[in-house]
C-alpha cells in the first residue's frame, strides 16, 4: 500500500476529503465517523455525471482529477478516493498531481480478502470500468500471486442503490441473476468492488450463502487511513464530535434520503455546486 506521508502540522484539524459519484462512498463515511468521530468529513458526490461505471478511462480520470482539485483547494489533511472506478483509472495520476495523504479502497479490500479466503478462490464485483481495468486481479496477484480471481460486472446494482431499491424481488433477481455463475466457480470469498454494492449487502450475502465472507472496503480502508493519518501526527485532538458537510453536483433527491438513513444521522450541511466550481460540468 502507499506509504507517500504528508506531515504538515498546519492540517492538524482540517477535514478528511472523501468521494465518490454518489451515494456508494458513504460507506466509507460511516465508517470514519465510527472510527474517527471527530474528524471533519467533506463528502463530495459528483451526481451530476454518475454513474461512473458505464463511462470511459480518460472520462472518469477527468472527473477524478476535477473532484480532487475541488477537495485539495479545500485544505483538506487527507483524501479518500472512495470509488473503485475513479481509483481503477486514476492513482497513478492523483499521486502525482498533489501532495496529498491519498488512500483508495482497492489495495486494502485486496489485502482484507488474502487475509479472509479459506481456499484462496476469491470472487469479486464491481463497476464495468472497474472489472475491465483488472485493478482486483493485479492487486490480488501483487500480495498472493496463488490465488484464483474470479470477476463480474454488476452494472444494475448502481442504479438500484441510487434509487433506494435495497430490497424486494426485483433486486433480489437481478442480484441472483449476476451472482449465480460466480458461485460456480466455488467463491469462499467475495469482495464488493464498487462501494455502492454494501448497501445491498443483506440481498448479496442471501444469494452466495453465509459460507461465503463478504469484503466490505470501508473499514480496511479506514484503519489504512487513520494509521497514515497518525504517523503524519494529523489526528485531530479535538473532542467534539465531528460534522460531516456534503457537497453535491445537481440536485440531490434520493440522495439524502437513502444517504441520511445507511448514515443514521443528518448531514451537517448539503451545497449544491454551481458549474463554474467543477470544470467540464455542463
Ligand atoms: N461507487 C463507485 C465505485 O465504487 C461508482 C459507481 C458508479 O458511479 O458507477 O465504483
Amino acid at each position: 500500500m502507499s506509504k507517500q506521508i504528508i506531515r504538515n502540522k498546519g492540517l492538524l484539524n482540517r477535514p478528511i476529503g472523501v468521494f465518490d459519484s454518489g451515494l456508494g462512498g458513504l460507506t466509507v463515511v460511516r465508517e470514519l465517523i465510527k472510527r474517527l468521530p471527530n474528524e471533519d468529513i467533506l463528502y463530495f458526490g459528483d451526481l451530476a455525471r454518475l454513474p461512473y461505471g458505464i463511462k470511459s478511462k480518460e472520462q472518469i480520470v477527468q472527473f477524478s482529477c476535477a473532484n480532487t482539485d475541488f477537495l485539495y483547494d479545500k485544505g483538506i489533511k487527507g483524501l479518500v478516493v472512495a470509488c473503485n472506478s475513479s481509483a481503477s483509472a486514476s492513482m497513478r495520476i492523483l499521486r502525482k498531481r498533489h501532495a496529498i495523504n491519498l488512500v483508495d479502497v482497492i489495495m486494502p479490500a485486496a489485502c482484507e480478502a488474502v487475509s479472509q479466503t479459506r481456499r484462496g478462490r476469491i470472487g469479486v464485483i464491481g463497476t464495468q470500468a472497474t472489472m475491465l481495468s483488472k485493478a482486483y486481479d493485479k492487486a490480488i496477484m501483487k500480495i498472493a500471486p496463488k490465488m484464483k480471481v474470479f470477476s463480474q460486472a454488476c452494472p444494475l446494482f448502481v442504479p438500484l442503490v441510487e434509487e433506494g431499491w435495497l430490497k424486494g424481488e426485483i433486486t433480489r433477481k437481478i442480484v441472483k441473476t449476476y451472482l449465480t455463475p460466480l458461485m460456480r466457480h466455488r467463491i469462499d470469498t467475495l469482495i464488493l468492488g464498487c462501494t455502492h454494492y454494501p448497501l445491498l449487502k443483506k440481498l448479496i450475502q442471501q444469494t452466495v450463502g453465509s459460507q461465503v465472507r463478504l469484503i466490505d472496503s470501508a473499514g480496511p480502508t479506514v484503519k489504512h487511513l487513520k494509521n497514515i493519518l497518525g504517523q503524519a501526527r494529523l489526528l485531530t485532538e479535538r473532542v467534539r464530535r465531528g460534522r460531516l458537510s456534503v457537497y453535491v453536483t445537481d440536485r440531490p433527491g434520493n440522495f439524502v434520503k437513502v444517504g441520511e438513513r445507511f448514515l443514521g444521522r443528518h448531514f451537517s450541511e448539503i451545497r449544491l455546486l454551481r458549474a463554474k466550481a467543477i470544470p467540464n460540468l455542463n
